[in-house]
């Protein structure tokens, strides 16, 4: 299932930094995606022994840091929808010392784009100590991570150069949801046996490509309501309450803008105090059982001076929105909500005159406890 990298896939071309670079191959990545692990069916192709180990489990384990953490929010749901296992998502950094209490069948799942880093390692050794099953899904071929892990499934999302993740993100997601669909068939979901999943690859990737095509928007709008300001928030609710944690990680590491994601109806119960004349709030909205509640939310804000940019699936548009997305499958959304905040995360950056694809005190891969 290895993509075949193009050698000059590492190089910037035309490009002034990697990270758009990066944002923009996303459309490829999905469609590599596609090609590498679904046959002309449509139905995944993953390997029958991952498959065996973990039909097995009574509970997914999936550990991570940083955008891969987040990355594993958003797959939780999509575990939880299409296969009926419980699906628990921990921080690495925390297990490793304060192991999780472990149902009768577990098995682990790493999420790691470098597959080195090593808050993740010490977990894996604690799992690897007791036995438990487990498989990385990495963007490095032969990583550590990968050799020590019993299962590994490669991202094939290319090299990552930008220290602030992008394409290896939104390739987590696409790889979850493969496994997901293969592992819900083997157990007879109905939810997974209905579901299109090539359709909604096909989709996402049309998606991404229609958002990356409209960027001068975003430029616009982080021109216009972030580079001045030295705090936002993102909100949503449900998988758009993962995206908000993720896009605020982007916007906050590459442009030292103070940004925090919220859970939607949780603002109200603190932090709402925060807001004042001005204050940039992006509001995320794909979730049909909550959109409407969410839109609340953002009014509230408004209400008290909060400068808020809409980011909003097709079905709920309304007039005056900032960014509507493209329509796609709700348990696959983030694909399409994440690409806008990792672009407004880019031209803040750019736009306040910063190294976009070297923050500063950061590392692509963190090799430390
Ligand atoms: C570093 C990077 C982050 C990344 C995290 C986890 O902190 O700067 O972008 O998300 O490590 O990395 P991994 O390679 O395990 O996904």
């Amino acid at each position: 299932h290895v993509l075949n990298i193009d050698p000059n896939a590492a190089s910037k071309g035309a490009y002034e930094f990697y990270m758009l670079k990066e944002i923009d191959e996303q459309p490829g990545v999905m469609r590599h995606m596609s090609q590498n692990y679904l046959d002309d069916n449509g139905e995944p192709k993953v390997d029958q022994d991952i498959l065996d180990a973990i039909s097995k489990a009574d509970r997914l384990y999936i550990f991570a840091a940083g955008t891969s953490y987040h990355a594993g929010l958003v797959g939780k749901t999509i575990f939880e929808h299409y296969t009926g296992i419980p699906t628990e998502v921990g921080l690495a950094s925390e297990a490793g010392y304060h192991f999780p209490m472990m149902s009768k069948h577990p098995f682990f799942i790493f999420l790691t784009q470098s597959g080195e880093t090593a808050d993740s390692r010490v977990v894996l050794k604690e799992v690897n100590k007791r036995s438990i099953p487990s498989l990385t899904m990495t963007n490095v071929e032969g990583s550590t991570l990968s050799r020590e892990a019993t299962y590994t499934m490669l991202l094939g999302a290319g090299p990552e150069i930008a220290v602030a993740s992008t394409k290896a993100y939104t390739a987590q997601i696409a790889l979850q949801a493969v496994l997901a669909k293969a592992l819900g068939e083997k157990l007879g979901k109905q939810e997974a046996k209905d579901w299109n999943l090539r359709q909604d690859l096909a989709m996402a990737a049309e998606g991404i490509q229609q958002i990356v095509d409209g960027k001068e928007k975003l430029k616009k709008l982080a021109d216009d309501y972030l580079i001045k300001s030295r705090n936002a928030f993102y909100i949503g609710r449900g998988i758009d309450y993962a995206v908000a944690l993720e896009a605020a990680l982007k916007l906050k590491e590459v442009s030292y803008i103070q940004t925090e994601g919220f859970a939607a109806a949780e603002l109200k119960h603190g932090t709402i105090s925060l807001i004042e004349k001005g204050t940039p709030v992006v509001a995320l909205i794909n979730d049909p059982v909550t959109a409407d509640l969410t839109r609340g939310n953002s009014q509230e804000v408004v209400s008290r001076g909060a400068s808020v940019i809409t980011i909003v699936g097709k079905d709920f548009a309304r007039e005056g929105d900032d960014i509507v997305l493209p329509e796609i499958n709700y348990y696959m959304s983030a694909l399409l909500t994440v690409v806008p905040a990792q672009l407004l995360a880019y031209y803040a950056s750019k736009d306040k005159g910063l190294d976009v694809d070297k923050p500063r005190n950061l590392a692509k891969s963190v090799t430390v406890e």
